[in-house]
């Protein structure tokens, strides 16, 4: 029997697939689908506070009238939207942990600092199991000081897990003037799991009308490499368990993040493009290569393809193509 057990930030988990946060977390039928597919644990759909301020806003528009300059009324306003939506979700929330037997992590986004560990405090209270942070902000601001961005992800971090008793983890960008430094100030900051990376919205141009259009949300299943890259190079050296996410399509790919040392992994796109049944081939495929290597656990191979030795290293800090490393034989 092989254990494909797995522990994330303290839960125990029945295997290493966890849905990642997108909009098939987004309601109970949907939670229900992929518990019974066989994923371990889910991540809600992230609650976006900028969405909750825009539905605020319509709300406003279309019901002020009178009360237009009374602030004291805009501020009842604005709480009762924020509950409102806060109020759907602990919902949700307690709906699915009613209907499913794994864990549930909410997950949250919040423009403003402040109302991270409130949002996160509600969200504790209707019972999910852990929360995942997705903080990324654009640094698109030409004067902004690369620390006003690192110190506010440490301040929400700090804050939240100041405020609630689950496991947090914080959902990062690839981007980062100071990767690994910056992942380890989140460990020290008290992250219980670091999930590398998030995948965003992407702008692309229709060339015939000069419009800006969504580029294709999915990712592919080439899209793996960096990710392995941050989870073998930080593994090992950060308290905080890895979840690795961005073009985890297969079998192979899920056990060559967990080789680099990551606890879980989290499916986004193969989910949509090859529905909730595509996880029990997964996991068939994951056992038959465990036979095939003579492994009984997870653990026994997690970590095992490390940073280190130092061969290793060479390969996983090199960047540039001076000299060609891969077997093929490139001229
Ligand atoms: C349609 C869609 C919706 C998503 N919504 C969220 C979200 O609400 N919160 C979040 O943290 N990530 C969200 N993501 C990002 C995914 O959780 C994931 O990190 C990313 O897609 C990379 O994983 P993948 O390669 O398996 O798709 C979304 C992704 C997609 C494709």
């Amino acid at each position: 029997m092989k254990i494909l057990e797995t522990n994330y930030m303290g839960l125990r988990l029945k295997n290493p697939i966890v849905a990642g946060s997108c909009g098939l977390t987004s309601t109970v039928e949907g939670i229900k689908r992929l518990a019974e597919s066989g994923v371990a644990a889910v991540v809600l759909k992230s609650v976006f506070e900028e969405e909750v301020i825009k539905e605020h806003e319509e709300t406003l528009k279309n019901n002020l009238g009178a009360f237009e300059n009374n602030m004291e009324f805009l501020d009842y306003y604005d709480y009762q939207i924020k509950d409102d939506v806060l109020k759907k979700m602990a919902g949700i929330i307690e709906e699915a942990k009613n209907q499913v037997d794994i864990p549930i992590i909410g997950s949250l986004n919040c423009a403003t600092s402040g109302e991270w560990f409130s949002y996160a405090k509600q969200l504790e209270k209707a019972g999910v199991d852990a929360l995942e942070l997705n903080v990324f902000k654009l640094p698109f601001d030409i004067n902004q000081k690369a620390d006003e961005q690192e110190k506010l992800y440490l301040s929400i971090i700090e804050k939240v897990k100041q405020h609630v008793q689950i496991p947090v983890a914080i959902k990062i960008a690839p981007y980062s003037s100071n990767l690994a430094a910056m992942v380890k100030k989140l460990d020290d900051a008290g992250a219980d799991g670091i999930t590398l990376f998030n995948r965003f919205y992407n702008v692309d141009f229709d060339i015939m009308t000069d419009e800006v259009k969504a580029g294709n949300p999915y990712s592919s299943e080439h899209d793996y490499f960096n990710t392995l890259r941050w989870i073998s190079i930080l593994s090992g050296k950060v308290n905080a368990d890895l979840a690795a996410s961005t073009g985890i399509h297969s079998a192979e790919t899920a056990i060559k993040m967990i080789m680099a040392g990551a606890s879980v992994v989290q499916l986004v796109s193969k989910l949509y493009k090859d529905g909730a049944g595509s996880v029990a081939g997964i996991l068939k495929n994951i056992t038959h290569w465990m036979d095939k290597r003579n492994y009984v656990s997870i653990d026994e191979f997690r970590g095992s393809v490390h940073h280190e030795p130092k061969e290793n290293a060479e390969r996983f800090e090199r960047v540039q193509f001076m000299k060609y490393f891969s077997s093929h034989n490139a001229e």
